[in-house]
């Protein structure tokens, strides 16, 4: 058993066998299966919205309330309630003798045994990875006695909302023996089709009824059962919305209509199949360590539910766990959940950063309001990448007065993180024709947003950034942010060499690019002039950056003695007048972050700003501690690299993050931190990097583990990494298609297609 009554059988699942009420916001999202296109949380199946129950469905945004877009908790199909001898039993009651929810990892399944005296009962759901509408469930209830039992089961409309009511009308019918129900958004009307179909089989007579109320579609079974005639009920729910396609009710009911003809076995034949396919590019296998196994993969389980492959979405802050954060992205999205794509399955970053094309006229219609030229990404970004972020997100608790937090208009640093991102994708997979048919279009314009939104002084002849907001949310209204600075440098820096590349190899692609943004030669070379008088701040005598102008002047305390200031716990650190506005405590560390993406700094500087800056981390911020596990294993700084490795899988699991911040609701599953799983162990403890086509290795294990291995794709060429302590060993998949450059520690060696080679 782990910690938080955690247990694993097998380190690739998950299981409780005590239910802890307090922690049911944060179990039901821990506990949850998905498939991208939904997330159905992992709360019990006679779960309501009292509970949390909710089936979150990508490509649902809407307004309720006026406050703001966010996606659609739908209508529950697997609603089930289940009374024997005329007595609610219910998986998370008191009085069973019998408790477990367990979710299997590994096939994205969940399971719910509950016993009493008179039955034993077990459901188990999954949300299909083969046919992505389609939730699936199985209920097998035992009666140990003679008892009479009447199950209820359809659909619930009555839905858990955190801003309100999103339908504004709900069709209830019963169609072909299944019940179908039809909801309606209330801002854009999007049709919304839930249909539902169950089998049940019993030894005993059973009598079943259609009851239809005003939100809710049920079915009644009632059967007198004995030890020997079992109910097993199997059911399947399709979802569509009229976002997914034009006829989503006909969709809706011939796909139920043929995974029922195909069966449940087998339809959980098929998504198991898919699961392991998953698992071969993405497993991150751990001997040595039970406890670390399961926490990582469980975080990449996370990171893959809730990335939606099927169509050009964004991944949520949140993921499809809830609605907080509206199932938007920020940058999260490429700085966290993609690097993991990126180096194993390339075309799921391609899709993502195409969803960035695809929203480019809502960063640009945000940088037009805002009076700039070119593409200001949304710092919350739903389907059309308007800004979704509101002026005032959180609330001074103290005098319960709203708060105008800039997230929204200052902390541009999610442009270049698009750029940034763009980038590593061309550099790993070497893919032009991304690079010029889209690349090159959000780059040039991202460009033309940091020139217009930049500063030159002339009195220093440099370009500066002021009045900003860098990923320490802390400090607003902050001048020459060195994360923002030096995004908007490498930015440029890249920008310039699409240019260049295009004006050799497609010099028609690009007049007509440079005429559709409206960008002259002059246009270009002030981007050059940008690069080299950028204002990067300096190393000072002690190797240390300043994170911001000023900063070193702000009042030195450590993130202990500031909490001790709070009025109440759950008042906002930051903006406008937070405990930490005038002190040197940091929510996430710019300059750690900056290390991870960028190899350039020398280890004495690395280390002398982590020494710096690392204390001063209040790590407010979920994204923060996996950024510390990979600087710190880089610089040899063992221990701090696997206390926060552990810190950061656990922040969902041990419930450590704040669920409301400044009134505000922000629980839910971080995904950013499940995607960072994957760089804590690849960039962090392996060392691994890629750099003019050579993949470098410098393994720093850590003491806890005995061996540790996972995959990764250059190029399309797959290599096998399997390290201990002692030794690394890499292989390189027969079907490569040429010998790769691989440093491990500073000896250069070539890996051929079938050969491996170790150090
Ligand atoms: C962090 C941001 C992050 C956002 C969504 C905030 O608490 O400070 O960096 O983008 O959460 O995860």
């Amino acid at each position: 058993m782990f910690e938080n009554n955690l247990n694993s059988e097998n380190c690739f699942d998950l299981y409780e066998t005590s239910f802890v009420p307090e922690q049911e916001i944060t179990t039901g999202s821990n506990y949850m299966f998905g498939n991208g296109y939904m997330g159905y949380r992992g709360t019990h199946p006679d779960a309501t919205k009292e509970n949390y129950a909710a089936c979150i469905v990508t490509d649902t945004y809407d307004n309720a309330d006026g406050k703001w877009q966010e996606l659609c908790n739908v209508p529950n199909g697997l609603y089930l309630d289940i009374v024997v001898n005329g007595q609610k039993v219910s998986a998370f009651g008191d009085s069973l003798s019998h408790y477990k929810r367990r979710i299997d990892i590994e096939t994205a399944k969940l399971t719910n045994e509950f016993s009493t005296d008179d039955v034993a009962i077990s459901v188990e759901r999954f949300a299909s990875m083969d046919q992505i509408h389609i939730l699936s469930m199985r209920l097998v209830l035992r009666a140990k006695q003679t008892c009479d039992v009447v199950v209820t089961t359809g659909i619930n409309g009555d839905v858990w909302s955190i801003n309100g009511e999103h339908f504004s009308e709900y069709n209830l019918s019963e169609v072909n023996g299944g019940l179908l129900m039809h909801s309606v958004t209330k801002e854009l009307h999007t049709d919304i089709y839930v249909a539902e179909k169950a089998v049940f089989q019993c030894g005993a007579e059973v009598k079943e009824n259609i009851d239809i109320g005003d939100k809710q579609v049920f079915r009644k079974v009632a059967a007198k059962l004995t030890p020997e005639t079992p109910l097993v009920l199997e059911k399947f729910v399709a979802i569509y919305s009229s976002n997914d396609t034009d006829n989503p009710k006909e969709l809706a009911l011939d796909n139920l209509a043929s995974v029922q003809k195909d069966g449940y076995q087998n339809a959980a034949e098929k998504h198991d199949i898919r699961w392991q396919a998953l698992w071969d590019k993405y497993d991150i296998k751990i001997a040595g360590n039970d406890r670390d196994q399961t926490l990582t993969r469980f975080n990449l389980y996370h990171n893959i539910i809730h990335t939606p492959t099927h169509a050009l979405l964004p991944i949520g802050a949140r993921g499809l766990s809830c609605q907080a954060y509206q199932g938007a992205a920020f940058w999260d999205q490429e700085v966290f959940n993609l690097p993991m794509y990126l180096y194993t399955d390339p075309e799921i970053a391609r899709n993502v950063l195409r969803y960035r094309y695809e929203t480019l006229n809502g960063a640009r219609r945000k940088a037009r309001k805002l009076g700039y030229r070119g593409a200001f990404y949304a710092w919350i970004s739903g389907k059309t990448g308007d800004e979704l972020c509101p002026d005032f997100f959180f609330k001074d608790i103290v005098s319960g007065r709203k708060i105008r937090n800039h997230f929204n208009c200052w902390q541009i640093h999610v442009s270049p993180d698009v750029a940034y991102t763009i980038w590593k994708y061309y550099e790993v997979t070497g893919d032009k024709e991304f690079l010029h048919q889209y690349g090159a279009e959000m780059m040039l314009d991202i460009s033309l947003f940091l020139l217009s939104r930049s500063f030159y002084n002339v009195d220093k002849d440099r370009y500066e950034y002021i009045r900003l907001l860098g990923p320490d949310e802390y400090h607003e209204n902050v001048d020459n942010n060195i994360f923002t600075n030096y995004q908007a440098r490498y930015t440029l820096q890249k920008t310039i060499e699409v240019y260049e590349q295009l004006t050799k190899e497609n010099p028609s692609q690009l007049a007509a690019l440079m005429n559709k943004l409206d960008i002259s030669e002059e246009t270009v070379n002030t981007f050059r002039h940008m690069i080299e008088k950028m204002y990067i701040q300096p190393i000072n005598e002690n190797g240390v950056i300043e994170q911001f102008d000023g900063y070193f002047g702000l009042e030195d305390v450590t993130p202990e003695e500031l909490a001790t200031r709070l009025i109440d716990k759950a008042e906002y650190w930051g903006w406008p007048n937070g405990v930490a506005v005038h002190t040197q405590v940091l929510k996430q560390a710019d300059l750690v972050q900056l290390f991870v993406m960028h190899d350039d700094f020398d280890e004495d500087v690395v280390k002398a700003n982590f020494d710096y800056y690392e204390p001063r981390t209040e790590h407010g911020s979920s994204l923060s501690p996996a950024m510390h596990s990979v600087i710190a294993s880089k610089i040899g700084y063992d221990d701090f690299a696997y206390r926060y490795f552990v810190k950061s899988c656990t922040v969902d699991l041990y419930n450590t993050n704040k669920a409301i911040s400044g009134g505000t609701f922000i629980g839910g599953i971080h995904t950013a931190s499940c995607g960072a799983v994957w760089q804590m162990v690849v960039f962090g403890f392996a060392g691994f990097s890629v750099s003019d086509d050579t993949l470098h290795f410098k393994p720093a294990l850590p003491a806890e583990w005995d061996e540790c291995s996972f995959r990764v794709n250059h190029k399309a060429n797959i290599v096998d990494v399997k390290m201990s302590r002692e030794c690394i060993v890499l292989e390189g998949h027969k079907q490569n298609m040429a010998a790769l450059r691989i440093d491990i520690g500073g000896h250069g060696m070539m890996l051929e297609p079938g050969q491996s080679v170790s150090r």
